[in-house]
């Protein structure tokens, strides 16, 4: 029998972050030396405490169905981060946890967005954002933020892709994959925008915690009652606490929308799995000595990788300010042949590194910027320092 996939999945392509990372475990279960620049997760475990708080739980039988938006004490917890670390005031109706931010994103886009509807999105981007509009049948408008500029969004550049068909701006401070933060000094135009136009703002928040010298993170929604009241603020604790395995990711904002994402969320999913959540209370509200070491850890290898990068020829690259990220300019090597094959784009690049040099990069393209590859250092500083050299050498290679 033939089967006639959907529309929808026949348009949708699969996240290239995962397909990537597929064939770097293949590899290295080969037994190829592969140096992984492509990992899109902290590698670093899960707090002590974390993981026992989930043992408690299964071994004191919480294992059943739980409220399909979410116990009551995570979101209880999830109140408190808010107020504690974004200085935002929501009530729990206001809150919903879900299968990751991933999902939580994806039930914005459910509730909020109709075939035709138009959503800006700062590029690059997640290319996670893009393919969720898309299956709802709204239109993402891609707004370029540029190299030059360290990435960083402005008013100025957002403000002309706006028409009378936009419904949301989607933010994602600090940004993956560029780890460029919106400049604090552009979040009040960017909220002032927002209420002018009557547009909603989605905040991906995702990366708030990690970010380096001396840029924090401010909440578009912290900028005042207006502006909040058109915000979904979505976060997770995947990235800081390291437990992207656990999938639990959270929305807050306008009861109503939070209220439509729940009922969405309870015919296709039912609840967050019942022992991740009081592991995520756990997260929330314990100790956050392990958050404190991995940032630190990742600002090392941050500073090692911007010294050494920015020394290879032929290379560019901001100066990422938060997130696990860079998002070097390969671009003017494209043109060289290597073993009869010439390179052509972020691609082609990618594949060049990861057969001749054994390393994994991701293609830019999958994030709106074919000049550049994600090179995440997410990975231990041994590795970096393996990496990069193996990198230098296979560019040298393309010089001769
Ligand atoms: C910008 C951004 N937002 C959201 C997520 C999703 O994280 P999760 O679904 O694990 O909460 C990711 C994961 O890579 C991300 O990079």
């Amino acid at each position: 029998m033939t089967v006639n996939l959907s529309s929808r999945a026949r348009n949708t392509s699969p996240s290239a972050t995962l397909a990537i990372a597929a064939i770097a475990k293949q590899m290295k279960a080969e037994g190829i030396d592969i140096v992984d620049f492509g990992l899109g997760e902290p590698d670093f475990e899960t707090p002590a405490h974390v993981k026992d708080a989930a043992i408690a739980a299964i071994r004191e039988g919480f294992t059943r169905y739980t409220a399909a938006a979410g116990i009551d004490e995570l979101k209880e917890a999830i109140v408190t981060k808010l107020k504690r670390d974004n200085g935002l005031s929501y009530a729990p109706s206001e809150v919903i946890v879900s299968c990751g931010s991933k999902h939580s994103l994806f039930n914005i886009a459910e509730v909020l967005f109709e075939p035709g509807d138009e959503v800006i999105v700062p590029a690059p981007y997640w290319v996670t954002y893009t393919e969720q509009i898309r299956l709802v049948d709204a239109r993402p408008v891609i707004v370029q933020t540029r190299e030059e500029d360290g990435f960083h969004l402005t008013r100025e550049a957002l403000e002309p892709a706006i028409t009378p068909k936009t419904k949301a701006i989607l933010l994602n401070s600090p940004c993956n994959p560029t780890g460029a933060m919106i400049p604090l000094e552009q979040l009040p135009a960017l909220a002032a925008l927002a209420v002018e136009r009557d547009l909603l703002v989605i905040s991906d928040e995702a990366y708030e915690s990690l970010t380096y010298d001396r840029h924090t993170h401010v909440s578009i929604a912290s900028l005042g009652e207006e502006v909040k009241r058109r915000t979904l603020v979505v976060n997770t604790v995947s990235k800081a606490y390291a437990m992207t395995g656990w999938r639990i990711g959270y929305a807050a904002g306008p009861t109503d929308i939070i209220k439509a994402m729940g009922t969405i969320q309870s015919q296709v999913t039912s609840n967050p799995t019942s022992i991740a959540q009081k592991a995520a209370v756990a997260a929330l509200l314990g100790p956050h000595d392990g958050l404190r070491d991995m940032v630190g850890e990742f600002d090392r290898r941050r500073r090692y990788l911007l010294s050494r990068l920015n020394t290879i020829p032929g290379i560019t690259c901001t100066n990422p300010e938060g997130a696990f990220y860079f998002f070097p300019n390969f671009s003017s090597f494209y043109g060289a042949v290597a073993n009869g094959s010439p390179i052509r784009n972020s691609a082609e690049m990618a594949a060049y590194l990861l057969q001749t040099a054994r390393v994994v990069l991701v293609p830019g393209s999958e994030f709106g910027s074919d000049a550049h590859l994600r090179l995440s250092y997410a990975t231990p500083m041994d590795s970096i320092r393996k990496g990069v050299e193996r990198i230098e050498r296979a560019l040298d290679a393309l010089r001769s």
